[in-house]
């Protein structure tokens, strides 16, 4: 633990660099590296560059079973699937105009499809369960002669529940319409095999796995093959579908942690659902928790809890020392209850009562049970100046509880 800085809990928003990463990275910056540009083709420093570029495709090719043709790189999963959206409403415009999509996907996917519905496409809004799981039969259900793309991501970045894209891609592939997943929080969390899950395109981000910010990619499929327009024009890179002077050191950076991650993730998803376990468990005796989400359908490193009786952002003021959010980063400067937990049936007191918990390659024992204990304190000293929390709540909370 650093005395000096807050307890990083928030690996959902975002991971710390690698040491591992970041020295790979660094070799392709300056003159005795590989800075050269991957596309020239006339002497060696492009040769160099190039090779290393395609050695990283390789290896965010390999975490994922998948061609390293099939890999496009991208700024983020943002730009993954803005290109998988809009690139296949548009490419497919002629034969429809209607995307399914559900109510708790990350904001990349949400404005997204909203751009789109403001152009004239037909958008289906999936609500999912209870348990924020969005199930194959809504999916079916919702599909019309026009759909040309369903989007659902993998795993959620505030809830931690992972949908069965397995079961929803079959849906599409009878239906034959294009099959996007966001897989910006499974990645390296969660085995993945794109040789038979029937997915069409899936987008990745880096620095939810230890790798750099501003990094990512999207998987295409070849065969059957999905179909995109490109999005950004100029010297026709990656296919045609991204075009733009590759960043050598970002995309390394990234190799170098889907490498890792393939290694290590095993042991390391383990230790990470061993530290969660604990720290759940220390919370146990605290009344009016609430888990977000399916109980085990979900990534080892996250717990989403709401405190009945305590605001949240007080919870948060009231924890400076530990780093944490009350959802996803991109949401919190917004100051609404989260719309995940909305969809999921949350009243807006616990909505608003959230806290994400996210554990990762650092945290350690020690950290947990000091969090745990913090927690435990902050939300007792918080609920006695609460008139949230009288004694019938107490009551009925224990009752819940027990
Ligand atoms: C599920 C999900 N999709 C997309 C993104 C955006 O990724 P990036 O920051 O690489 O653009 C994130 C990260 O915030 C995410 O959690």
């Amino acid at each position: 633990m650093d005395a000096q800085r807050p307890l990083y809990l928030d690996y959902m928003a975002t991971t710390p660099v690698d040491p591992r990463v970041a020295a790979r990275m660094s070799e392709c910056l300056t003159r005795d590296g590989a800075f050269g540009n991957p596309a020239s083709a006339t002497h060696t420093y492009g040769a160099d560059a190039s090779a290393l570029v395609e050695t990283a495709r390789a290896q965010v090719a390999a975490l994922v079973n998948a061609d390293p043709r099939e890999i496009v790189w991208t700024s983020g999963a943002t730009e993954a699937d803005n290109l998988a959206i809009k690139g296949a409403a548009w490419f497919h415009e002629n034969r429809g105009r209607h995307i399914v999509t559900s109510r708790t996907e990350h904001k990349a996917v949400i404005d997204t499809c909203r751009w789109l519905e403001r152009r004239g496409w037909t958008v289906t809004w999936l609500e999912p369960g209870a348990d924020g799981r969005v199930e194959a039969e809504q999916v079916r259900d919702a599909l019309t002669a026009e759909t040309i793309v369903v989007a659902i991501m993998h795993v959620n970045n505030e809830i931690g529940v992972i949908n069965d894209i397995a079961a929803i891609g079959e849906v599409c592939r009878a239906h034959g319409c294009q099959f996007h997943v966001d897989a910006a929080q499974s990645a390296g969390k969660l085995p993945l095999d794109l040789q038979r899950l029937p997915v069409d395109t899936m987008a990745f981000s880096a620095h939810k796995t230890y790798g750099p910010k501003g990094a990512g990619a999207l998987f295409v499929r070849r065969e059957p093959r999905a179909r995109l327009e490109a999005l950004i024009h100029g010297g026709g890179h990656e296919r045609g579908l991204r075009s733009g002077t590759l960043a050598t050191h970002q995309a390394v950076g990234m190799g170098e942690a889907f490498r890792i991650a393939a290694a290590e993730m095993p042991e390391e998803q383990r230790r990470i659902l061993a530290l969660r376990e604990r720290f759940a468990t220390a919370l146990s005796k605290l009344p009016g928790v609430h888990l977000n989400g399916h109980p085990t359908e979900r990534v080892a490193g996250n717990l989403n809890l709401s405190f009945a009786g305590v605001h949240g952002d007080a919870l948060l003021l009231a924890l400076r020392d530990l780093a944490l959010s009350t959802g996803s980063a991109c949401n919190s400067a917004a100051g609404a209850p989260s719309y995940v937990l909305r969809a999921l049936g949350r009243s807006d007191a616990l909505a608003n009562a959230s806290i994400r918990f996210s554990f990762g390659r650092w945290t350690t024992e020690a950290e947990v049970d000091h969090a745990a204990t913090r927690v435990a304190e902050a939300v007792d000293r918080l609920r006695a100046l609460s008139p949230l929390w009288g004694d019938t709540a107490i009551d009925t909370a224990r009752k819940v509880a027990s």
